[in-house]
């Protein structure tokens, strides 16, 4: 039966509780209007864990002002389908104040590493908001394995930094992306997309999987294939490219020749609406053996 819980003290009951009859506990931090994407995840971790935990929280601090916090879509009644079918135990609901109450002072800040440059240069502080309230619900949950995202790259790269560098002693597990039957990376975000810009959102993953063919026929010049990924975006009337970046990885920073592993990724506003998508050139499975291709 899933749970619901909305307090940090009750919450810590039940982990009590499993931790004692000696559960894993499996993880997958959400801001909810799921969608199969994160059902991949709590799949995922269903089937690696006794016990699973799904929060949905809407974290201010990694909004900044001129960001959707307010329009942020929301839907309940689905999100508890969706943790219901994946067989979920519990999801966990705070409210703004159980997480950030009167007098909250103490943030995590990543200010090199896996944080700089791409979303953390467009999006200044973004990372510092995810790393302080994926800390403090790692505190809360304190689970086994923490299910992440490959589509959200970036994130994955730096919650895996966090860890290392804080000595926190949760497994984090990358998981592939997840694809609508045309090729659009699932995102609660594609809900502010209109008829016209959806068709136009295509042409990042029409972009990606180009620069994949690319690579597989053995283009190794960097510039050249940003070159073809900008202009199939650079087509599209409605998109406007925020970065399209090579990097590795491990620490997602730029690479000059296409040698080790590497990969793809994009930011690209479609009308008012900001989306992020990559593809994996070289693939090695990583230390969780995921292979993301
Ligand atoms: P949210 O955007 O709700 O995403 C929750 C998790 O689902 C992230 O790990 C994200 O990478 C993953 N996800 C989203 N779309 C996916 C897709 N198409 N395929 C596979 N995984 C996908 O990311 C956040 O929330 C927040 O920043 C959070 C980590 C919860 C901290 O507030």
């Amino acid at each position: 039966m899933l749970q619901k819980i909305d307090t940090i003290k009750e919450i810590r009951k039940t982990i009590y509780e499993w931790k004692k009859l000696g559960y894993t506990i499996g993880f997958v931090p959400t801001m909810g209007y799921l969608h199969d994407g994160h059902k991949s995840l709590i799949d995922r971790a269903v089937l690696e864990n006794d016990k699973v935990v799904v929060s949905i929280f809407l974290n201010p601090t990694q909004f900044s002002q001129n960001e959707d916090l307010d329009s942020y879509p929301k839907d309940i009644i689905n999100d508890t389908k969706i943790c219901e079918q994946a067989g979920a135990d519990l999801i966990f609901l705070p409210t703004t104040n159980e997480i950030y109450p009167a007098g909250f002072s103490t943030y995590v800040t990543m200010d090199k590493g896996a944080s700089e440059g791409l979303c953390g240069s467009s999006r200044l502080g973004h990372f510092n908001g995810v790393c302080t309230v994926v800390a403090k619900l790692f505190a809360v949950v304190k689970p086994n394995n923490a299910y992440f995202g490959q589509k959200d790259a970036q994130q994955l790269a730096v919650i895996k930094q966090m860890v290392r560098d804080l000595n926190i002693d949760i497994n984090i597990v990358g998981c592939k992306i997840v694809r609508e039957a045309d090729g659009l990376a699932m995102s609660s975000r594609n809900s502010y997309l209109n008829a016209d810009e959806r068709v136009a959102a295509l042409s990042l993953s029409k972009a990606l999987t180009h620069s994949k063919n690319l690579v597989d026929a053995g283009l190794t010049d960097v510039e050249k294939i940003k070159f073809e990924v900008e202009k199939i975006i650079s087509q599209e009337p409605l998109a406007k490219i925020d970065y399209v970046e090579i990097v590795d990885t491990i620490y997602l920073k730029p690479i000059k020749e296409i040698s080790s592993v590497s990969m793809c990724v994009i930011a690209v506003f479609i009308g008012k609406t900001r989306l992020i998508d990559n593809i994996i050139f070289k693939s090695v499975e990583d230390s969780n053996g995921n292979n993301f291709t």
